[in-house]
């Protein structure tokens, strides 16, 4: 064993604060140093500081507080403010999560001045090349130096792209954190948005793909305000903008617009839902773990076990007949007993493997 290391998370995005929480209790656990660079890539409260206190997250040692920006601004700003970052910090690994633009920017940050990177989540593809997220996982797949994949097909992506030598199964870090959350939740989310178990939807939208035109969004939300229970609409700040921007009518019947939920809620309001309808790629999986059928609009997802299982269904159409009769029957849906991403020690298994790593 590795006696200590030093590792930097770089987290910037909501997603990435939910997958950190496990590995900063590992690493910590363990006897290590972790130190949290959080790029600003998020910053209202709600959709991160409030994440570091629900989750029990160590506070950020440094914040670069590049904000909203174009994809080529926001990822230069990353890019050169983590340099410094890491040239006076001098770890042992930087450890880069999921597929964002504060992911990629680290990434190459690091292996230009020949610091090693982990990336976590590695091998998770859409094969849809017009999605940032898309070239943000395979360039960073492509110059790490360790990839730490959540499952099986991820492995696979990997071996096909010539990664395998790099590449390690390590589970899925989401159920270490989301199954904990539940075990300890004390939410009262559903008294306070007065909704009963299983008498509701949990809606996301944020993706540019369903926000971007108006005709689209209109079109998603004549979908939420269809259907035959109460829709709760978790508003990202994007989707609040674009509501906005194209001088939307919020006084829905059926929908109910609410606030980016804290993760304890999240859980515990996906955990309750008839159903979720969303386009982000966590929630799906975390509906999964959660027993909660999901209804994906994409035209594609990188969670494929969710749908081999039966219990994703991923349309791009809202106005599609598939859609209306998988939600009709949700009721009926058996849980499926595979498990395919892990069983919780994820986060365990990648400090094991940052110091396996380090001795080889
Ligand atoms: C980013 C990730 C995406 C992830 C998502 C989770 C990239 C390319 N995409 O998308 O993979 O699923 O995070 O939410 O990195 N905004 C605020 N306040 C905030 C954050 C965002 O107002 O705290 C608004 C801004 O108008 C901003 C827009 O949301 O321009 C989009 O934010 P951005 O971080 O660029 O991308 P996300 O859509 O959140």
């Amino acid at each position: 064993m590795w006696a200590q290391m030093k590792v930097i998370s770089v987290v910037g995005a909501r997603p990435q604060f939910v997958k950190l929480a496990p590995i900063d209790r590992a690493l910590k656990a363990g006897g290590h140093e972790h130190v949290i660079v959080h790029t600003g890539q998020h910053y209202d409260p709600d959709m991160s500081e409030n994440f570091f206190s629900d989750l029990g997250i160590s506070a950020p040692k440094i914040n670069l507080g590049v904000g909203s920006d174009s994809h080529a601004k926001q990822t230069a700003s990353i890019l050169t403010g983590l340099e410094e970052v890491f040239m006076t910090q001098n770890a042992d690994w930087v450890l880069v999560y999921g597929d964002t633009n504060s992911t990629l920017a680290a990434t190459l940050a690091a292996v230009k001045i020949h610091q090693r990177v982990a990336h976590l989540e590695a091998g998770l593809r859409s094969f849809n090349r017009r999605m940032p997220e898309e070239h943000n996982r395979v360039l960073t797949d492509h110059a790490s130096d360790l990839l730490l994949a959540p499952t099986n097909e991820a492995m696979t992506n990997l071996a096909n792209e010539g990664l395998e030598s790099l590449a390690l199964l390590v589970g899925d870090v989401m159920v270490d954190v989301c199954l904990d959350t539940q075990k300890i939740s004390q939410s009262l989310i559903l008294e306070s948005l007065d909704v009963k178990k299983g008498e509701y939807f949990l809606a996301t939208i944020h993706r540019a793909e369903n926000t971007e035109s108006r005709e689209r969004l209109l079109e998603i939300l004549g979908l939420l305000e269809n259907m035959d229970a109460k829709v709760l609409l978790a508003a990202h700040p994007r989707l609040r903008a674009k509501l906005a921007e194209f001088k939307i009518d919020t006084n829905f019947n059926n929908v109910q617009l609410i606030s980016p939920l804290g993760y304890p809620d999240l859980v515990c309001a996906l955990a309750n839902a008839k159903a979720a309808i969303t386009d982000s790629g966590g929630l799906q999986k975390e509906a999964f773990l959660l027993h909660t059928p999901c209804v994906t609009l994409r035209t594609e997802t990188e969670w494929v076990e969710t749908v081999s299982l039966g219990v994703n269904m991923v349309d791009n159409n809202p106005s599609s007949k598939d859609v209306a009769e998988f939600v009709a029957r949700t009721s009926e849906i058996t849980w499926p007993t595979q498990m395919p991403y892990g069983d919780g020690q994820a986060a365990l298994n990648v400090v094991r493997c940052l110091e396996d790593a380090l001795l080889n």
